[in-house]
């Protein structure tokens, strides 16, 4: 598998693919690459000829409060996991790379970057929404894969494709959990072990969500409080929202009137801040 650090040599290697009638895909990453990450690389390597995955903790959507210095990076290990999932190529840039001085260009995805996430979380959606146009650019693939965990952020991603006419499939895919439900992610490795235990409560409380729509409950604001009040007893840090939303519109609706409907939550154990959500169908 091939390591490329420089824009020019990605562009060129998929420039090259392309005229060799090559089906590209590519899978963004911040790296610390586990079983879900791999999962997404797994469905690139199904939906093309070339799988690049790209590794780049991504400074412009980090808030000046939080962990960017922290995040966790291990690239060899993320070179052993890509490969073994299927990539052909990772794309690691440095961030003088990607923005050198002077750099002034963004893009923003209007009015559902600055809900949930998006109001916890101010420029985020900003910040990547620019790296995954960039990165979209730097690799012109025939495929995108993001994951579900990131419900808003895929929802966002393929909003901007199609407002800006981007020829790019985009394809999302399932959550991967660990064995007792939580998904896995990146930051899970900040946990302690008793946070880590307490955090199981986010897919219980996902399910009981799931079990109170299928008896008939269709007040968002009875499923919210029932959430809130299961999580309060693991003694979280905060629950930042507990939200039913439209998939097809990313708004959050007092009452359940379609399904697929979803349920999403961020909740704080500690310093560490944990997202997940489920896609509840009518029974
Ligand atoms: P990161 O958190 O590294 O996630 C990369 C991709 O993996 C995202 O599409 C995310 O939704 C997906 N993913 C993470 N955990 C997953 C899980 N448990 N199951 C399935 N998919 C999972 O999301 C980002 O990076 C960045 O915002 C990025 C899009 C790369 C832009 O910088």
């Amino acid at each position: 598998m091939l390591l490329l650090t420089s824009i020019p040599e990605m562009q060129d290697y998929s420039e090259t693919q392309r005229k060799h009638g090559k089906r590209v895909a590519v899978v963004p990453t911040m790296g610390f690459l586990h079983q879900g990450h791999a999962s997404l690389i797994t469905i690139g390597r199904q939906q093309a000829d070339t799988v690049i995955t790209t590794v780049f903790v991504n400074p412009a959507q980090f808030g000046p409060a939080e962990d960017f210095e922290q995040y966790p990076r291990d690239l060899d290990r993320d070179m052993a996991v890509a490969r073994q999932a299927g990539s052909d190529v990772v794309f690691h840039p440095e961030p003088a790379e990607m923005y050198p001085p002077q750099y002034e260009s963004y893009v923003t995805v209007e009015h559902v970057s600055d809900t949930l996430e998006g109001a916890v979380r101010p420029g985020h959606f900003r910040g990547v929404a620019t790296v995954v146009l960039k990165l979209l650019h730097i690799t012109r693939p025939d495929v995108a894969v993001f994951g579900q965990k990131d419900a808003q952020q895929a929802f966002i991603l393929k909003k901007m494709v199609r407002d800006l006419n981007l020829r790019i499939e985009m394809v999302v895919g399932p959550i991967i959990r660990e064995e007792d439900g939580l998904a896995m992610s990146s930051r899970n490795v900040y946990l302690t072990p008793d946070e880590r235990i307490r955090a199981r409560v986010l897919f219980r409380a996902l399910r009981h969500a799931e079990d109170r729509l299928r008896q008939g409950i269709r007040a968002a604001e009875t499923i919210r409080s029932e959430l809130t009040e299961m999580i309060h007893r693991e003694h979280p840090s905060g629950i930042d929202y507990v939200a039913v939303v439209d998939p097809e519109t990313f708004r959050e609706v007092p009452s359940v009137e379609r399904f697929p409907i979803l349920v999403a939550l961020a909740v704080r154990f500690g310093k560490t801040r944990l997202i997940d959500n489920v896609m509840a169908e009518q029974s």
